[in-house]
């Protein structure tokens, strides 16, 4: 979804994944990080003040039957828990952060087996999301993945080697939302049937690609 400031300045709305949907109470959860002047505002907001929003926006992660492996890291470790609770087969979330401040991992729990990394070793494996997937040898037919573009390389670098489908969530700057102004493109394999480049907007084709449709 896409948020506007209320502050007039700010004119751009800013895109932020759905962490949970609450469907009985039309409740959505988004969780962000305070990146900006944006962000900044929306964190003071009180319960009962209104903002506008836009979406849903883009796409999803294509669900798929059996074994899947969700790979998060840092704030692209949201996105991935509305799908740990509809995903119909076993699920393993490998969640990666940079320190011992292991936010949502405990709501991970009644839907997913947890393993977690750390780049300071605190908490889990020492390393990356895939040190991880290597140090407890798990073993899946999908992955789903969200997070840092070099995490994302690694998780489509693993992929590969294994043979089985990635899943991955593009974040990129953004500026319409809406597919209009190309502020969010990111390099794919084939060219766009439009424009005859090799570009897809990560806002309305994505932010989910097939791992081996887009360069990283
Ligand atoms: Fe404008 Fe994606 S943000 S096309």
């Amino acid at each position: 979804i896409s948020l506007y400031c209320k502050e007039g300045s700010r004119l751009l709305p800013r895109p932020i994944s759905i962490c949970e949907i609450n469907k009985e109470d039309a409740i959505l959860r988004i969780v962000y990080r305070i990146a900006g002047e944006g962000t900044k505002e929306f964190s003071k907001l009180a319960s009962g003040d209104s903002l506008a929003v836009i979406g849903p926006l883009g796409n999803g992660f294509f669900q798929r039957d059996g074994r899947a492996i969700l790979i998060g890291g840092g704030i692209g470790i949201p996105p991935l828990l509305e799908l740990a609770k509809s995903l119909p087969g076993e699920v393993t979330a490998v969640l990666g952060y940079r320190d011992s401040d292991l936010f949502l991992a405990k709501e991970f729990e009644p839907y997913a087996k947890v393993v977690i990394s750390t780049e300071d070793g605190s908490a889990g494996t020492k390393g990356n999301v895939i040190d991880a997937i290597r140090e407890n040898d798990l073993t899946a037919d999908v992955l789903y993945s969200c997070g840092p573009i070099p995490m994302l390389r690694g998780v489509k670098e693993y992929a590969m080697e294994k043979g089985i489908e990635a899943q991955i969530s593009m974040e990129e700057r953004m500026a319409c939302g809406i597919g209009a102004c190309l502020a969010c493109v990111c390099q794919s394999k084939e060219k766009d049937s439009h424009s005859h480049v090799n570009n897809k907007r990560v806002c309305k084709d994505g932010p989910v690609f097939f791992a081996q449709d887009i360069e990283l």
